[in-house]
């Protein structure tokens, strides 16, 4: 018989703590019923204190979703738990996941405290979360760098305190995969009651290794495997959805299963990728858009004598399905529509008719539309409502010149002229828009792709600028890279 693996997801949580990638409401509501339709067990919605807006989009997912437990994230402090109760209140099943650091480096210099007070500590906040719902979640921060028996006896208490749940999460992602399994085994053999809960796996990617870490605690005996989709979060993210669920069908003799619905792992990817203004790297696994392609003359050969010669995964298994991709000028709105809710845009029938003329206009020239043509289509089109639009951009560049640009910008309906010089031809493009507007801008970076499925004719441009001290991230695609440039840049500030 097979072991369940129960796939918890926390790309609405840790994955959106990347700066310069927050979501809006409307946005979080429509991943969670993604998540819900893929088969996700547990989403973590939010960490509810951390501001109204996050309050409230955890209680319209609580509202919104149907069988998955909604969960919420807390720290070891009455306030937040009180108010994440509050906000998971609708839920059919809520959880409260709430925890404390417990390695030295949280008990010394992040709490100036000692073992003892934090085993109370622990305690308390599971009971205290405990008054407002069964199912509890007790995380150890850091506990990738805790000494095995004090963690034993932190995670003994939680669960004689009530705890549904055990989070073991390897939070700096600084562990080896025979250390973090070693660690779970350890808590197997000597916490008391460990048997009648579930044992989580959350663990980071700093060292490359947060999907081998989650497998081999789960050889050892966890239960629950901490996700986002394409592995999103601080720093070098998280454990990816994608790659654990798909470690899982690719090895039947580990002996585990998930609910998760693979067919549908390729359009959620994208439609995180789309909302969040994250570009999946394109070697990234399973998702990436070279995960699945063979240039060598050899590979070729061998995948079409024989696909699994060099795949071991068949895309269709995780929904990719070339055939699927292509959209022509015979499409009808509702095909477009369609492919359109896929990636994660949502228009109404008005936005829908405009967005449908281009694409008929752009299916004149191009034949086949794919779903990266489709998102320039969609962010052209939302770029037509944004405050502050590109009128004009004229810029001249070559060898032995300084490249020059002329900005004409539209600001909610008043005119604006500028010109600027720079090194490069974005740069100067850039510099022009800026001497407009008059705010501490500055570019953090910016990634110029070609789109791929051999288009060459469009090229993709994503920019993350830093405004007044935060991050925006803006997205544009263009026949003309330099025109992307800048108009990623708009998309930028105009959410500023
Ligand atoms: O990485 C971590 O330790 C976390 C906890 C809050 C679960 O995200
Ligand atoms: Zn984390």
């Amino acid at each position: 018989m097979n072991e369940r693996i129960y796939i918890f997801d926390t790309t609405l949580r840790d994955g959106e703590q990347v700066p310069g990638c927050q979501l809006n409401q409307k946005e979080k509501v429509e991943i969670a019923k993604r998540l819900e339709e893929m088969g996700v067990d547990i989403i973590e919605a939010g960490f509810p204190v951390s501001s109204p807006g996050d309050f409230s989009s955890v209680m319209e997912i609580s509202k919104a979703v149907t069988w998955p437990t909604v969960c919420a994230l807390t720290r070891a402090v009455e306030t937040d738990i009180k108010i994440a109760a509050e906000a998971i209140r609708y839920a059919k099943r809520p959880r409260i996941h709430t925890g404390i650091g417990t390695s030295p480096y949280h008990i010394r210099y992040k709490f100036k405290s000692t073992p003892e007070e934090i085993l109370e500590r622990a305690v308390r906040c599971v009971r205290y979360a405990k008054s407002f719902v069964e199912d509890v979640q007790f995380y150890a921060e850091d506990a990738g760098r805790t000494d095995n028996e004090y963690l034993a006896r932190v995670i003994e208490a939680a669960i004689k305190a009530g705890a549904t749940v055990v989070d073991i999460p390897d939070t700096t992602g600084y562990c080896l995969p025979t250390e973090y399994a070693a660690k779970i085994r350890y808590l197997m053999e000597n916490v008391k009651g460990i048997d009648k809960v579930v044992v989580a796996t959350h663990c980071h990617n700093d060292l490359g290794m947060a999907t081998a870490n989650t497998m081999a605690a789960l050889s050892a005996g966890a239960r629950q495997a901490e996700v986002t989709v394409n592995g999103i979060g601080e720093r070098a993210g998280n454990t990816a959805l994608e790659e654990v669920v798909m470690t899982c069908r690719s090895h039947p003799e580990l002996g585990f299963t998930t609910n998760i619905n693979t067919q549908k792992i390729a359009g959620i990817s994208r439609m995180v990728s789309t909302l969040m203004n994250m570009p999946v790297q394109p070697n990234k696994a399973i998702v990436g858009r070279n995960a699945f392609a063979h240039s060598s003359g050899i590979h070729q050969d061998g995948v079409l004598k024989n696909r699994e010669s060099y795949e071991i995964i068949d895309p269709q298994d995780v929904g990719i399905d070339d055939n699927t991709f292509v959209l022509t000028a015979r499409s009808g709105r509702a095909a477009l529509k369609h492919r359109l809710e896929s990636l994660g845009v949502h228009m109404e029938k008005e936005a829908l008719d405009k967005c449908y003329e281009l694409f008929l206009k752009l299916a004149d020239i191009k034949r086949e539309l794919t779903d990266e043509d489709i998102l320039m289509l969609a962010g052209k089109h939302r770029m037509a409502h944004n405050r502050i639009k590109l009128d004009y951009l004229q810029v001249s560049s070559g060898v032995g010149v300084r490249p020059v640009a002329s900005v004409g910008l539209d600001i909610a309906g008043e005119k604006f002229e500028a010109c600027a010089t720079a090194n490069g031809p974005v740069d100067a493009a850039i510099a022009a828009i800026k001497k407009i507007i008059s705010r501490k801008i500055n570019v953090r970076e910016l990634l110029i792709q070609a789109f791929d499925k051999g288009i060459s004719d469009v090229g993709k441009v994503h920019i993350t600028v830093d405004c007044d001290g935060t991050n925006y991230n803006g997205f544009s695609a263009n026949s003309d890279i330099i025109a992307a440039s800048a108009e990623a840049f708009l998309d930028a500030i105009n959410k500023a």
